[in-house]
């Protein structure tokens, strides 16, 4: 089979890395790629948030299925444009995208469902929403409804605070994302996420992780895209992980297929658990990134066959073949990250380290230039280990960071530390 994925990140290179282990894999492709992914697929130039592009590329390469990395071409329809096509691809319509594309949106399929959120109320009017925020008393979570690049979420500790994040949103800061505002109670608990394929009706848990988004040890500092994460997530146990697909996800597959717009591809739950209830915070509509290496370390090939599983319809015929271990990846990002980084700046010592099925360093950022590998990004490198016990694969990947020689990129040093 000829396959094309799109997007340039970690989780794109952990998803080259499982799909080219499958023996179903002739040709890979991936779309604009990086320096790492380089090393195990075909890069194509490629602007994939062009539809008709995108379309056209898979045409003339005899593309037989493309998985949709990111989520901006999802919520931009390129999805549906490979499927009016005619070709197999992962991922959800631009209608389906709206759960992670709207948060409005998602507010009204969880009432819908049913299903457990935090309250809140919608604004297109900042008056109003100063008068409710005055109202409710902090702490307060105001949100941008639309995408906004992780940053459109301001978990206020203060009123002040709160109606500082409204002044930036109706004063336009992240454009027509911010033009309507979701006020939400604030809930209190434990982080996870729960990463669940949906084929439109049938449903399969293909993984838990958790993820650490601020950029200091001990979640300080400001908010990142993610600096490292590990799968399993302790504190999504069996039950909770029952309730969260009994209360949360099947209601809103059930519901979005009742619309007539049923969602096919990768949801991924973003949860706050609390005396051993979970609530959903988010969905996203695609995999997380990092969690989405640590899911690939453990899944193996299988990821492929569950993901085109999924496309075809035919979920309701897998299983997922669990491994008893943990995986864990530490991200390096470049100096000054998450504000002003620079580019440029040399990696060296990646050659020397083990490349297995349980080692593995993920690109984000990078690009090559006159044979080396240089940092190109803000998240540079995901280094990857699974052990038998989270420790163990804690040990492993902080034992491959030592030995990677990068003056301009720095990490957290307690990735695992909830679970630990
Ligand atoms: P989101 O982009 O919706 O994932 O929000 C970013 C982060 O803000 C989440 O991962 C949570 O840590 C936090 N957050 C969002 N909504 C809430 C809420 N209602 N209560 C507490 N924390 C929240
Ligand atoms: N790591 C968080 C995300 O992918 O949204």
């Amino acid at each position: 089979m000829n396959i094309l994925i799109l997007g340039s990140g970690g989780r794109e290179h952990a998803l080259a890395w499982a799909v080219k282990q499958n023996p179903k894999c002739d040709r890979l492709i991936v779309a604009p790629g990086n320096a790492g992914i380089s090393m195990l697929a075909e890069c194509a130039d490629l602007e994939i948030m062009d539809a008709a592009a995108v379309v056209t590329f898979a045409e003339e390469n005899a593309v037989d299925f493309v998985i949709v990395g990111p989520e901006a071409p999802l919520a931009a329809g390129v999805a549906d444009a490979l499927r009016a096509a005619g070709i197999l691809t992962f991922g959800p319509s631009a209608e389906a995208a709206r759960l992670e594309a709207s948060k409005g949106f998602t507010k009204e399929i969880c009432d819908a469902a049913k299903a457990p959120t935090a309250g809140y109320a919608r604004f297109t009017d900042k008056s109003a929403a100063t008068d409710y925020v005055r109202i409710q008393g902090a702490p307060i979570v105001v949100k941008a409804d639309g995408l906004a690049a992780g940053k459109g979420v301001i978990v206020a500790m203060t009123v002040e605070e709160a109606l500082a994040a409204l002044d930036d949103m109706f004063g336009g800061e992240f454009g027509a994302a911010g033009a309507e505002v979701v006020i939400e109670e604030f809930m209190e608990g434990e982080e996870a996420s729960l990463f669940v394929l949906c084929d439109g009706t049938n449903v399969l848990a293909v993984g838990t992780a958790q993820d650490h988004k601020r950029v200091g040890d001990g979640d300080t500092g400001p908010n990142t895209g993610g600096m490292g994460a590990y799968s399993p997530a302790p504190v999504l146990s069996d039950a909770v992980l029952e309730q969260a697909m009994d209360q949360i996800v099947r209601p809103t597959v059930a519901e979005m297929a009742r619309r007539g717009t049923p969602f096919q591809g990768v949801l991924y739950a973003g949860l706050m658990i609390r005396d051993g209830q979970a609530r959903l915070v988010e969905y996203n509509v695609r995999f997380g990134d990092p969690e989405c290496q640590v899911l690939m370390m453990r899944l193996g090939a299988q990821a492929f066959d569950l993901i085109h599983a999924c496309a075809e319809g035919r979920l309701g015929e897998m299983k997922v073949n669990w491994a008893d271990d943990h995986a864990l990846t530490v991200v390096m990002a470049a100096e000054g990250y998450p504000g002003a980084y620079a580019k440029g700046s040399q990696i060296r010592g990646l050659e020397e380290l083990p490349e297995d099925s349980s080692h593995m360093v993920f690109h984000a950022g990078t690009a090559e230039r006159d044979g080396s590998v240089i940092a190109s990004g803000g998240r540079v490198l995901n280094v990857t280990a699974r052990g038998t016990t989270l420790a163990d694969a804690r040990d492993e990947a902080y034992a491959m960071v030592d030995a990677i020689d990068w003056p301009g990129g720095f990490c957290r040093r307690d990735i695992g530390w909830r679970a630990l």
